[in-house]
């Protein structure tokens, strides 16, 4: 149940799926795994106002992590689980802790329902809390380590995965591999939106309401491919090879999978198209994708 996906390894970035209906239509597709949106221990209404602006060229959230906090997970999570699995389907669950507690408290929950892996949100650029934006985990090497070594090794049928955001300075990426590799890390997720882009409508306002009221959104959508395959790329040099990458940006065709195989993805996730098309897109990505000429393990 746990991986991989022989044949078409794509599925679900984190943000779409958050109640047992959701969990059902991502069995019931294409897709080879359900991920679900990221759970915070506390429920969260998420951001007010305009959170979400988007084509599929170029989509801006601030959502800022809408769901239903530990408790739902505990009265649900099985029930998600016994879902997915039920279409054979593996099923991963996304987390953002506020401290590295709460990561820790989040993902044994996960595994102790069952969830065939937990995927540490480390990359939202988007929280905020009192109009005050939070730090991104991932550009904070302290950070990150806690955070790792709190929520410590997952049991032996499950898996972890680290979700961090675009980076830029390309030493960055060499720093943190340096310090993932020392932890039980089944993959490294890349990337989250590209933080802090903008967007303004025909009268001067930004597209996005945020509670700092700069308007600065994650940004996501086709133009995020090249981005998001230099950042796998780079990840699959500066990790060992037994950490897996796992690419997300930009993927809304059979063609943009290949593409992140060949930069060294070894599953691919799709997030704004999901959003806009609903999981349906997973079909459509698959019948390009396999219409394609088969790529020889590629996937490992
Ligand atoms: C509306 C929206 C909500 C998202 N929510 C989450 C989330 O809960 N957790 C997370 O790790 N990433 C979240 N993301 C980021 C996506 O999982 C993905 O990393 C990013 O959007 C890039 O992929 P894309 O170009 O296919 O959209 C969200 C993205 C969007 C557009």
């Amino acid at each position: 149940m746990l991986f991989p996906f022989p044949g078409f390894p794509v599925g679900p970035a984190a943000g779409w799926c958050k109640t047992l209906d959701q969990v059902h239509q991502l069995s019931l597709s294409s897709a080879s795994y359900v991920m679900t949106g990221s759970y915070t221990v506390a429920p969260r209404d998420g951001n007010p106002g305009n959170v979400f602006n988007g084509d599929p060229d170029f989509s801006l959230n601030s959502l800022g992590l809408p769901n239903s906090g530990l408790a739902y997970l505990q009265k649900r999570g099985r029930d998600m689980v016994e879902i997915a699995h039920s279409f054979d389907k593996p099923i991963y669950l996304s987390v953002a802790g506020f401290t590295p507690e709460e990561y820790r408290i989040l993902a044994h929950l996960g595994f102790e329902c069952g969830f065939d892996g937990v995927e540490l949100n480390l990359g939202c650029p988007n929280v905020a809390d009192g109009g005050k934006r939070k730090s991104i985990a991932s550009f904070d090497l302290t950070v990150v380590d806690e955070i790792l070594y709190s929520v410590g090794p997952p049991p032996e049928e499950s898996i972890l995965l680290a979700k961090v955001s675009p980076m830029t300075n390309p030493n960055d990426i060499a720093d943190l591999a340096d310090l993932i590799r020392y932890y039980p890390v089944f993959a490294v997720v890349t990337m989250n939106t590209l933080p802090n882009c903008l967007d303004f409508d025909s009268a001067g306002r930004t597209v996005i309401q945020t509670p700092d009221a700069t308007g600065w959104a994650g940004g996501a959508g086709k133009f995020l491919l090249p981005i998001a395959l230099g950042q796998i790329s780079q990840w699959r040099k500066a990790l060992p090879a037994n950490i897996r990458v796992w690419g997300v940006g930009g993927v809304q065709s059979g063609d943009a999978v290949r593409k992140m195989l060949y930069a060294g993805a070894s599953v691919v996730q799709v997030a704004t198209a999901l959003f806009l098309f609903g999981p349906r897109i997973f079909s459509d990505i698959a019948s390009e994708y396999l219409d394609l000429e088969p790529l020889e393990n590629i996937c490992a």
